[in-house]
C-alpha cells in the first residue's frame, strides 16, 4: 500500500529534470506503479519511481540503531522537519537528476538524504551528508541495484576527492566528497547555485533477467562528466565554481 500520510504531511519538493542519455531506443513504460512506497518489478525502458528524503541523520533511524525506509511509519519523518523529492527515471538509462535548492536549503532540513523505494521489499540507501552551515556537497552518484526487476539496494558511489583537487573552491570532506562553503551558496546569500546533481546508474537484472548495464558506463565516467553533457547544468553547477570567485 502507498503511504499517503508521508506525502501529505511533507512538503513535496521540486522535482526537476530527469535527463537521459544513451537512449537510442524509446520503448514504452509498462510500470504502472507511481508511488515510491509501493512494490513493483521492472524491465528495461520502464519508468521507476523512487524518492529522496532530506532530514537529519538521526531521523532515519528507529530507536537510534535501526535504519528504516522513510516509508515506514515507525519513523517520525512526517512529523519532523523533512523534505521529499520524487523522481521517475527510465530503467537502465544513465540519468542526471537535479534538486533545485534556490528555495530549499538542505542544511535547514537536517542536512542528510536517503534514497528509497518499496514497502514490503523496502530498499533505502545509507544517509548521505549533503550540507551543514559550513559545507555543502552538490554532486552525487546513486546506484540502483535490481534482481529480477525488483529493487534490492540503493547506494551512494563515492570516488574520492580527485575531482575537486583542481578547484580551489572545493574542500575534500572525509576523503570522499567535494564540498563548497555553504556561505557561498545562493540560498545563503552567496553567489553559487548549490543545486544538487545526482547521477544515476542501474545494475543487476530486470524481470526478464536482462542485464542492466548503465553502471558499467558510469564506472568509466568522471564524476562531473554527465553534468558536462548538459550545457545549462554545466553552467550552473560546475563552471560557476571556478569562474565566480
Ligand atoms: C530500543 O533500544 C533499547 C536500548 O538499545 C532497548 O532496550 C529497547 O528494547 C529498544 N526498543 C525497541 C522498541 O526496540
Ligand atoms: C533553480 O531555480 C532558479 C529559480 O527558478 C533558477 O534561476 C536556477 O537557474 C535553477 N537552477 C538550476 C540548477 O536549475
Ligand atoms: C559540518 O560538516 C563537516 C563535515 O562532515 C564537519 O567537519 C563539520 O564539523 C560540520 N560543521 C558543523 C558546524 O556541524
Amino acid at each position: 500500500m502507498a503511504s499517503p500520510h508521508l506525502f501529505v504531511a511533507m512538503t513535496l519538493l521540486v522535482l526537476t529534470s530527469v535527463a537521459s542519455w544513451l537512449s537510442s531506443v524509446r520503448s514504452s513504460d509498462t510500470n504502472g506503479v507511481y508511488s515510491p512506497c509501493s512494490d513493483t518489478t521492472v524491465q528495461r525502458s520502464d519508468g521507476f519511481t523512487f524518492a529522496i528524503a532530506f532530514a537529519s541523520r538521526d531521523s532515519f533511524f528507529y530507536n537510534r540503531t535501526q535504519q528504516l525506509s522513510p516509508c515506514d511509519r515507525r519513523l517520525s519523518l512526517s512529523t519532523g522537519s523533512s523534505q521529499i523529492s520524487l523522481f521517475r527515471p527510465k530503467v537502465d538509462e544513465l540519468s542526471l537528476l537535479t534538486v533545485n535548492t534556490s528555495s530549499f536549503a538542505p542544511d535547514t532540513y537536517g542536512g542528510y538524504m536517503v534514497a528509497f523505494a518499496g514497502r514490503k521489499y523496502a530498499a533505502r540507501s545509507p544517509p548521505a551528508f549533503v550540507a551543514n552551515n559550513t559545507y555543502t556537497v552538490t554532486s552525487f552518484t546513486l546506484v540502483l541495484e535490481y534482481k529480477k526487476g525488483r529493487l534490492q539496494n540503493l547506494y551512494w558511489k563515492r570516488d574520492g576527492c580527485s575531482k575537486c583537487s583542481g578547484g580551489t573552491n572545493y574542500v575534500c570532506l572525509n576523503n570522499q566528497d567535494c564540498a563548497i562553503k555553504t556561505s557561498d551558496c545562493k540560498n545563503h546569500n552567496g553567489k553559487v547555485d548549490c543545486s544538487l546533481a545526482i547521477q544515476l546508474a542501474f545494475s543487476g537484472t530486470d524481470k526478464h533477467l536482462s542485464a542492466l548495464n548503465s553502471w558499467y558506463e558510469v564506472e568509466k565516467l568522471r564524476q562531473y562528466s554527465l553534468v558536462g553533457l548538459y550545457q545549462n547544468l554545466k553552467d550552473s553547477l560546475t563552471s560557476q565554481y571556478n569562474n565566480i570567485f
